[in-house]
């Protein structure tokens, strides 16, 4: 038995309710506590209040002193491929001078390249690979994170991530239909093969199927029967969907009951009506959009119209090489025109609601007691200081896994 208190914090802001996904409203909607305290035990919130209503907590109690300081919940980032080897440093110095995202991928690079130096690396190096990345996420904030496959599109790499994804404690999910590799004549091919050879595996280690809905990639006929394969064997589905064009992504979704699409820098305002009166998530990766120079994703329009969303950081070599959770939420407050309560739900409850997770993203009693002490008395530097150094400490399941000096 352990206890935690940590006190004399500037403030507490959490997600107020109880429910998930938030939306409308509900997801601007913010108690804030000042000069408060959060108590844990045993890995989770027991109290959250004010310092003068702290009563006696008798002996055997660790503190940690929270002056100057503001707590937040510990960022969800629903959205990240960490299992890569190598760096596409050499591409994105060719679009810098013009190339673009499709075009290099269209010629061999782009995934492939990055699947080939995946292939290559080995399992060993590839759990190495992914716990590195986890922590500088948490360094950054990041207390619990999916993570996709996507590189190996081959069976024994494709496992090989999963695992990795999962022994670094992160949320796996199969990304079996990303891009189409050399040894499959075409993407029908591809998608049998992987649906009868990787799929039984992938099933028992993730929990979630994602496909690239593309132009050159994978198109809607292809992306159901990919993702009805998944759902039958019992994954949650997701789409990578509107990122570079609009080719009914946002429909299938709806048609298959999907947990979330992600992107959305194309969709227009047919697709943002949908979303709106349907249960996905609307996953937004404004760095993405940023990172290849592309339109922002319409988030303010999806909040407007009632739509649920979350934040996340795409984190990956080719089109967002970018850990940070506070970066993301300082480009919706500045692209997306979100305010910055909507991008503290969008990247806390609403993203943990995208992996399946009721037990977080609120700082409340009875949650998983996962904190972010943010270097400055008000909370909202968390989207005010762009990519400024905000995180002073993480607490994940009550244990300071991060301290800045
Ligand atoms: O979400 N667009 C597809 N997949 C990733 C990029 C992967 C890569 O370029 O390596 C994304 O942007
Ligand atoms: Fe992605």
């Amino acid at each position: 038995m352990s206890r935690l208190l940590v006190r004399d914090l500037a403030q507490v802001a959490t997600p107020a309710g109880a429910t998930a996904p938030l939306r409308g409203a509900a997801l601007r909607e913010v108690d804030v506590v000042e000069d408060a305290y959060v108590l844990v035990h045993d890995g989770t919130i027991e109290a959250v209040g004010r310092m003068g209503d702290l009563g006696s907590l008798g002996e055997e109690v660790e503190e940690l002193d929270g002056r100057g300081l503001s707590a937040i919940p510990g960022l969800v980032d629903c959205h990240t491929h960490p299992a890569f080897a190598g760096d596409r440093a050499n591409e994105f110095a060719l679009r810098a001078r013009g190339a673009t995202y499709e075009e290099l991928l269209a010629a061999g690079g782009g995934i492939l390249s990055t699947t080939r130096a995946t292939r290559a690396a080995g399992d060993a190096a590839l759990v190495e690979i992914v716990a590195r990345h986890r922590d500088a996420m948490l360094a950054h904030g990041t207390t619990t994170f999916e993570g996709k496959s996507g590189y190996g599109l081959d069976r024994d790499t494709e496992l090989a991530q999963l695992e990795a994804v999962r022994e670094a404690g992160g949320v796996p999910t199969w990304l079996g239909a990303h891009a189409v590799p050399p040894e499959h004549p075409d993407a029908d091919a591809y998608v049998d093969w992987a649906v009868e050879h990787v799929l039984p595996d992938a099933a028992r280690i993730a929990v979630a199927a994602d496909v690239f809905v593309e132009r050159g990639t994978f198109d809607v006929e292809q992306a159901r029967r990919y993702l009805l394969a998944c759902r039958e064997a019992g994954l949650v589905l997701r789409i990578h969907g509107d990122q570079l064009s609009e080719i009914g992504a946002v429909p299938l979704a709806i048609e298959l009951g999907a947990r979330s699409i992600d992107h959305l820098e194309a969709t227009g305002p047919e697709g943002v009506a949908a979303l709106a009166s349907s249960d996905i998530v609307g996953v937004l990766l404004p760095v993405a959009a940023l990172y290849l120079g592309r339109p922002m994703p319409p988030g303010r329009a999806l909040v407007d119209a009632g739509a649920a969303i979350a934040l996340a950081t795409d984190f990956n070599p080719g089109s967002a090489f970018c850990e940070s959770l506070p970066v993301v939420c300082t480009l919706a407050c500045t692209q997306l025109r979100l305010t910055p309560e909507e991008a503290l739900a969008a990247c806390t409850v609403n993203a943990a609601h995208v992996l399946g997770l009721a037990d977080r993203g609120r700082i409340a009693a009875g949650h998983r007691a996962d904190l972010v002490l943010l270097d400055a008395p008000d909370w909202r530097h968390l989207a005010y200081h762009l990519a400024g150094d905000v995180v002073r400490t993480v607490i994940r399941e009550g244990r300071v896994v991060h301290s800045r000096a």
